[in-house]
């Protein structure tokens, strides 16, 4: 009787039911979404200043420092820009970059001059900050489709206010001002080696040559670097959401036209601020590690892999070494699906078999037997009669070893031994550029934008009633300034120019200024008018990129976007409050990101700087003469080096254009190759893990062959050379093991007793 008694309550135990999710304690995680759910439109007003913050180790992936973005590094503002011009900045911003939902520049108190309004020489507005942010259209009458295209704008002077009151950007009172105070108010006082400076040399296109020092933030490379970061804010009374923002310092000179050089100083007169929701930002909830530093709320354990918006869980749980996945388990266990599991399941159910016999790796290597050696060279043909030099390019398979031999092999002095055909690769030779490069063509993208949107919303010929008058028309020094900080901008961009159209710059036939850096990080820049070379083998005009978005936009521009814009001006010089601009609400037509261009790789043997080099190119467009019809005004081009790419060497579908696809060495029966990012444009840039039903046999701290050694073991073999490679391939799991399970047994002396025992 007493083994009933014993086979019931173990039923029992089975069956009760256990609170679900108690194993997962309270984390950072639920105190932050209780934090931000605290704060609403309604009660922001009265929350605590303290509330309307986060963390500051609340975001943990911030975007790179290097992709940052220098305003207008004037270098010889005689003229300043117009009040149209940073609205139009702004826009450009926004309306390139679908994950920054507001931009701004804000202005110190009177230091910001303007060629807005007539007899305003050497005074500067009270306040000034133009703003675009992002609108939701869903309702808007310009839009009959009532959805939201996110393309509407809305412009506004924040400067535009009667200075003191709790609406002053700079005061106290307005709380949530954190990216005006991370730079500004800069106070200098008699110090001219406050701020960085850069030197640039122009060559014009009459080939006189001169050289200008300018004041600007501080470069990428130093610390800090030229971006600061906000805490998470809630954007309390604007837009409403929470929200990180990035602050970019615009130096100039202040005091102007004193007449006294010495007292007039490098000074931050105003601060770049781009704005992003912060819930579109990763959380990461790994342990700090190699490659994942600095302060984080969210870590928590397993391995995180590509990060998914703002949610639990975008991690991974990989085996620990010595152990493998159940047979029944093809992947490693998403965190998602663990992190929504029960109590139960979380305990029995994501568990690593361990692996019963653990091999040694040998100590001694031999060279391959013959037989051995061949099969592998019959699998790899490739490698059995090497071709070297430009023809590697178009062998029917690649032989990656020698085809990067060739490209890594150019440099600027034998590169002229080449014919121009043979340093041209074809297109399968970059792939993921267009992702791993995306930020670049977005800022050359965001310049090609800013100038259709100028061309189409200023009409220097437009009169204003009052003492306003209109925006010039874009200068010389404007656009030698704005290609500038395209290559001072970004690390990656080595060159970047402006190739307008014939006829189609103000009072020029030719012009293109090109701005490149020599060394990496330098402060010494060089610019050139590229105008100067008119012969037809070397204008700009006939260079096939030019020549190819010339002819695509020849005629039809049904495809651009169109972007709306409501623009709120200030009322009148002092700001006082804000006014609709004359065309309310207007509208620009720009480029999308897939209506550039990108070049195939080249190596540009008789450029400035020889390397291998990928070109992006974006169009920009105005009116015609008629001011009827859109015609095409020219391009933006930057180049990045094609060397920091990474090559992916995995197997893929057969229409992505790579011309590494499937050349890993993975043993193809037990192994699956997965490409490992960052190792660059060298062979091995993948690992070769086990698949289903195999477990990687030797006793190491990982549980993949890494393809570097893959590939050096396998150039071994192909050099007759004492080599591994014969061994790394996976095993075949055996049964998990003889052991049973306590339920197991307990059901079976409940069968055997419950029935024979008392009797
Ligand atoms: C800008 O150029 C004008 C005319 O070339 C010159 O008089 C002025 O000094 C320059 N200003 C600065 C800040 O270099
Ligand atoms: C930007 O703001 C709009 C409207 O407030 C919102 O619908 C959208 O999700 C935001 N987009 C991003 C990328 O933050
Ligand atoms: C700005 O200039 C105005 C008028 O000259 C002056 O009253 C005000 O105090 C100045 N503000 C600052 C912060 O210097
Ligand atoms: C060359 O062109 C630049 C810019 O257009 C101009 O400032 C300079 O005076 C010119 N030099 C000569 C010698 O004409
Ligand atoms: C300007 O500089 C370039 C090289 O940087 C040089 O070749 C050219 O001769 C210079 N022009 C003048 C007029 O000095
Ligand atoms: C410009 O303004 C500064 C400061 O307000 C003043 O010192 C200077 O004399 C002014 N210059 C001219 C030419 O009016
Ligand atoms: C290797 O190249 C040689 C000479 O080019 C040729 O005679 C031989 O047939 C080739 N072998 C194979 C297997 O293609
Ligand atoms: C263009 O040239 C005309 C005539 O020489 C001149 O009046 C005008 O100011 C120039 N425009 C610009 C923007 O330099
Ligand atoms: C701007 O407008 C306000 C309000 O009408 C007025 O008091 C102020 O004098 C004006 N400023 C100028 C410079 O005209
Ligand atoms: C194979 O051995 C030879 C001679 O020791 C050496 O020159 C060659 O670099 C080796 N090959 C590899 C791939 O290490």
């Amino acid at each position: 009787m007493i083994y009933r008694v014993i086979a019931l309550s173990a039923c029992l135990l089975a069956v009760s039911v256990i609170g679900q999710y108690e194993w997962q304690a309270r984390d950072s995680f639920d105190e932050i979404s209780r934090a931000m759910k605290l704060v609403n439109k309604d009660n922001c007003e009265i929350q605590h200043v303290g509330d309307l913050y986060l963390h500051e180790d609340s975001v943990s992936h911030l975007p790179d420092i290097k992709d940052s973005r220098f305003i207008r590094p004037a270098i010889n503002d005689t003229y300043d820009p117009g009040m149209m011009y940073y609205f139009l900045s702004t826009v450009a911003d926004v309306s390139t970059n679908k994950h920054i939902n507001a931009s701004a520049i804000y202005f110190s108190p009177n230091m910001s001059y303007s060629s807005s309004y007539r007899g305003f020489f050497n005074k500067t507005f009270p306040r000034f900050a133009p703003r675009t942010f992002r609108a939701d259209d869903f309702n808007d009458p310009i839009h009959l489709e009532r959805i939201s295209t996110l393309n509407t704008f809305t412009v506004q002077d924040l400067g535009a206010i009667k200075p003191d009151t709790s609406n002053d950007y700079t005061s106290d009172y307005y709380r949530i001002n954190e990216w005006y105070k991370k730079w500004l108010p800069d106070d200098v006082v008699m110090r001219h080696d406050t701020k960085t400076t850069y030197h640039i040399e122009i060559r014009y296109a009459n080939n006189t040559n001169e050289t200008f020092p300018f004041h600007g933030p501080p470069g990428a490379d130093e610390v800090p670097g030229p971006v600061k970061w906000t805490r998470p804010y809630f954007d309390c009374g604007r837009s409403n959401r929470w929200l990180v923002a990035a602050v970019v310092p615009i130096a100039d000179i202040y005091p102007r036209h004193t007449g006294f050089r010495h007292i007039e100083y490098p000074t931050y007169t105003g601060a770049a601020v781009v704005e992003m929701d912060f819930e579109r930002i990763d959380i990461n909830q790994c342990p700090p590690g190699l490659g994942n530093n600095g302060p984080n709320l969210f870590c928590r354990y397993g391995k995180m892999q590509k990060g998914k918006p703002q949610r639990r869980g975008a991690y991974q749980c990989r085996c620990l070494p010595g152990y493998r996945l159940p047979l029944q388990t093809r992947r490693p266990f998403l965190g998602e699906i663990v992190e929504r599991a029960t109590a139960e399941q979380y305990y029995n159910g994501f568990d690593c078999l361990k692996i019963g016999w653990i091999q040694k790796l040998p100590v001694q290597w031999e060279k391959a037997p013959p037989y051995i050696r061949n099969l592998y060279l019959d699998r790899y043909r490739e490698y059995l009669n090497q071709t070297t030099g430009p023809a590697t390019l178009n062998q029917p398979k690649l032989n990656i070893h020698r085809t990067l031999d060739f490209i890594l092999g150019i440099n600027k002095d034998n590169c002229k031994n080449y014919k121009p055909e043979e340093l041209q690769l074809h297109g399968g030779a970059m792939y993921g550029a267009e992702e791993y490069f995306q930020n670049e063509a977005k800022m050359a993208l965001r310049l090609a934008n800013f100038i259709s949107a100028f061309l189409q919303v200023s009409d220097p010929n437009e009169v204003y009633s009052g003492k306003r008058v209109a925006d010039k028309p874009l200068t010389e020094d404007q656009m030698i300034g704005e290609t500038l900080a395209l290559v001072l901008g970004n690390s990656r961009i080595w060159s970047a120019g402006t190739y307008w159209e014939r006829n189609k710059f103000t009072n020029r036939t030719l012009f293109a200024p090109y701005a490149y850096k020599k060394i990496l990080n330098a402060r010494k820049l060089n610019v050139e008018d590229l105008a100067r070379l008119d012969k037809p083998d070397e204008v700009y005009l006939n260079k096939p990129w030019f020549k190819f978005l010339k002819y695509r936009w020849a005629s039809n521009f049904d495809n651009l976007e169109k972007f709306w814009m409501k623009i709120k001006i200030r009322f009148n010089e002092t700001g006082e409050t804000t006014r609709k601009y004359e065309h309310y609400p207007n509208y620009y037509q720009g480029a999308r990101l897939e209506h550039g261009y990108w070049t195939a790789p080249y190596y540009d043997c008789k450029g400035k700087v020889p390397m291998w080099k990928i070109k992006y190119v974006a169009p920009f467009f105005g009116w015609d003469s008629l001011k009827v019809k859109l015609e095409f005004k020219g391009v933006v081009a930057v180049t990045m080096d094609l060397l920091k790419l990474d090559i992916n060497q995995c197997p893929d579908h057969y229409y992505i254009a790579n011309a590494f696809k499937d050349t890993h060495k993975c043993d193809q029966k037990t192994s699956y190759c997965v490409p490992i990012p960052g190792r660059g444009f060298e062979t091995g840039g993948y690992k070769c893990e086990c698949k289903q039903g195999f477990e990687y046999p030797f006793e190491d701290p990982i549980t993949y062959y890494d393809g570097q050694l893959v590939e050096a073991e396998f150039s071994n073999l192909v050099d007759n050379n004492e080599t591994r490679f014969d061994m790394y391939k996976c095993r075949l799991a055996g049964a998990s093991s003889i052991q049973a399970s306590i339920v197991t047994v307990l059901v079976l002396l409940c069968i055997c007793f419950g029935f024979y025992g008392p009797r």
